[in-house]
């Protein structure tokens, strides 16, 4: 809660005005059953002659209409005030917490979900929103009411409060009692909207995996499954929530009887007006409303408790990778170094995916990654922009521990091509621009010729204003890798990671596509992953990582000679080829 109220700061002066005007609106609620009184009492069983009787009626009448006209302005211009702050506050917090997403490592990412993260930037930030617009006005309205509303019936008559000493505890008891049991409910809500949530993003994300696969029935019956949890906790809460109001009404009428009963007792004491006694019925009805709001607010102060309690989850992670403590540190070579690395993913009981990693990658080498699935290639690259921290031992740049470097610098001299290529929607320009901004039409142009991308892009109708759909869905996987390849290249990195970002190329792409690296780009270190012989052939080394670790290294030929891991392979795959080759 302390951290909605940091958000309303910045805007307290509307948010100050809104409970303001409420005051307004219910100091008229207040007089009016006086007023209402006084034409009963004087107006109309006065004993003063016909004619004035009237005139009193009317002129009172007038002062009703004038106090509630007011006390409607005030209403009208509460909700404006409560709305505006609500909303510029959702909308900070919502920015804020999209910024922290941002920078969150991608562990952290995983940790949470997207499912969730989605439903807390959506759905938790409107349910805080929700409730400060109406504590805002709600809060001032039911105290002002209730205390109002009790002192103006203890005005009317000291005896009503009888009724009061009864009817309010009992309330009080009934709110409790339901409120306890509804309150733990809220978070429980929110989750089983996460996994909603998630089952909705998994599948549309995967839509195309889903219809391959014909898992549409599956799938439809795992959200089904979701979305029922949602309904029965949602149905839990609803059922608490609407035992309440009916219950409240019950008390609400019997005080009423109550008010009436004493009050007819008291006029026919000849010590009360009957017009006194309308008035009191109105108060008890305003002071028993305002703790049916109190319970409606309880309902929402829980709710909003629920939902900050998951915002504040992700506004309080402190990103594990952040920048490092040496900021004038620069790369300028692209040296990569590996020293005694060893590097085990969270949460897996400090199972190691790589280990003893020693390996250094002069400045403008290109250095090929080969090994079986899952051997952890991926995991090693992914060490040096600092996409996870090694577990041991230290990955040096130019001499200094990326964790030193501040993480802009570092990344932004790294070209990665991930093993997904991931696009946006936005135009070819566009996405290839991601890696940098201010690129001209000329250097993007260019990236793409050395990406082996500007045929293909020319080919399209609208060239590098083509759209591309989200994900890049209109795109083959070969012509995405290379757009990323682009993407990457326009960074002017010092060192470029492809990690088997060229698997979905035929040999002479992938042959021209090296040419034009090594012309291009003679001083930028390559670290390339691949699983074909054939793409690893031409780099300066080759590693060959098994199980995690180093187990040869050397140029083509000398690992021809030593390496039986890398023979096996070169002959598996030439075994394969050798019929297109040599035929
Ligand atoms: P890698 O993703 O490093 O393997 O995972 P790789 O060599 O690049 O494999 P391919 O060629 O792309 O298929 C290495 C190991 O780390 C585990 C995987 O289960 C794998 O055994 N891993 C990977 C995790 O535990 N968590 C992850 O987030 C990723
Ligand atoms: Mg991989």
């Amino acid at each position: 809660m302390r951290k909605v109220i940091k958000y309303l700061k910045p805007y307290w002066l509307i948010a100050l005005l809104c409970p303001l005007a409420m005051i307004l609106e219910v100091s008229m609620d207040l007089i009016q059953p006086q007023l209402m009184s006084d034409i009963v009492n004087f107006g109309i069983l006065g004993t003063a002659p016909a004619d004035e009787n009237l005139r009193y009626v009317i002129q009172t009448g007038i002062y009703m209409l004038i106090f509630s006209l007011i006390g409607c302005a005030g209403g009208i211009l509460s909700a404006a005030f409560g709305t505006i702050t609500a909303q510029k506050l959702g909308n900070d917090m919502r920015k804020d917490t999209f910024e922290k997403v941002m920078h969150l490592s991608f562990q952290q990412t995983d940790k949470f979900t997207t499912g969730s993260l989605v439903t807390r930037l959506t759905n938790d930030i409107t349910m805080i929103q929700q409730f400060v617009a109406m504590s805002l006005r709600m809060f001032v309205r039911t105290g002002m009411q209730f205390i109002g509303g009790i002192a103006c019936l203890l005005f009317l008559n000291v005896n009503f409060g009888l009724v009061l000493v009864i009817s309010l505890p009992i309330q009080l008891i009934v709110v409790t009692l339901i409120m306890k049991r509804a309150a733990p409910l809220f978070g429980i809500v929110q989750d089983k909207l996460d996994k909603v949530n998630s089952v909705v993003q998994e599948n549309v994300t995967g839509a195309r995996v889903v219809k391959a696969f014909t898992r549409e029935e599956y799938e439809i019956n795992r959200f089904d499954d979701a979305n029922t949890a949602l309904m029965e906790t949602n149905m839990k809460v609803q059922k608490l929530l609407a035992i309440l109001n009916p219950l409240l009404m019950v008390v609400m009428n019997a005080s009423v009887m109550a008010i009436i009963l004493i009050g007819g007792l008291q006029v026919e004491a000849k010590s009360m007006e009957v017009g006194s006694v309308m008035a009191a019925v109105t108060y008890i009805t305003q002071i028993l409303m305002s703790v049916m709001m109190v319970g409606m607010m309880f309902q929402q102060v829980s709710r909003a408790m629920a939902s900050a309690k998951r915002v504040k989850e992700v506004l309080d992670t402190d990103p594990v990778i952040s920048d490092g403590s040496s900021a004038q540190a620069e790369i300028t070579q692209g040296r990569v170094e590996f020293k005694n690395v060893g590097f085990y993913y969270p949460g897996t009981a400090g199972k190691p995916v790589l280990k003893d990693i020693d390996l250094t990658v002069e400045p403008g080498q290109m250095i090929a990654v080969l090994g079986s699935t899952g051997c952890g290639k991926t995991s090693l690259v992914n060490l040096i922009p600092r996409f996870y921290d090694c577990t041991q031992g230290e990955v040096l740049i130019d001499g200094v521990n990326v964790k030193d470097y501040e993480l802009d610098v570092l990344r932004s001299k790294i070209g990665v091509v991930l093993q997904k290529s991931e696009l946006f929607s936005g135009t070819v320009a566009e996405n290839i621009r991601w890696g940098d901004n201010e690129a001209s039409d000329e250097e993007v142009k260019n990236a793409a010729t050395i990406a082996q991308a500007d045929t293909f892009i020319q080919g399209f109708n609208e060239g590098y204003d083509t759209m591309i759909s989200e994900k890049g869905a209109s795109l083959s996987g070969g012509q995405k890798q290379r757009m990323s390849i682009a993407r990457a290249i326009l960074k002017k990195p010092k060192i470029l990671i492809f990690d088997d970002s060229t698997s979905a190329l035929d040999l002479s792409t992938e042959s021209k596509l090296h040419e034009a690296l090594r012309s291009s780009l003679s001083g930028v270190t390559v670290i390339m992953i691949a699983q074909r012989i054939a793409s690893v052939m031409r780099a300066d080394r080759i590693a060959v990582i098994d199980k995690g670790t180093i187990c040869a290294f050397g140029t083509h030929s000398e690992l021809m000679q030593s390496s039986e891991i890398y023979r096996d392979i070169y002959y598996s795959q030439m075994k394969n080829e050798g019929g297109e080759q040599n035929g």
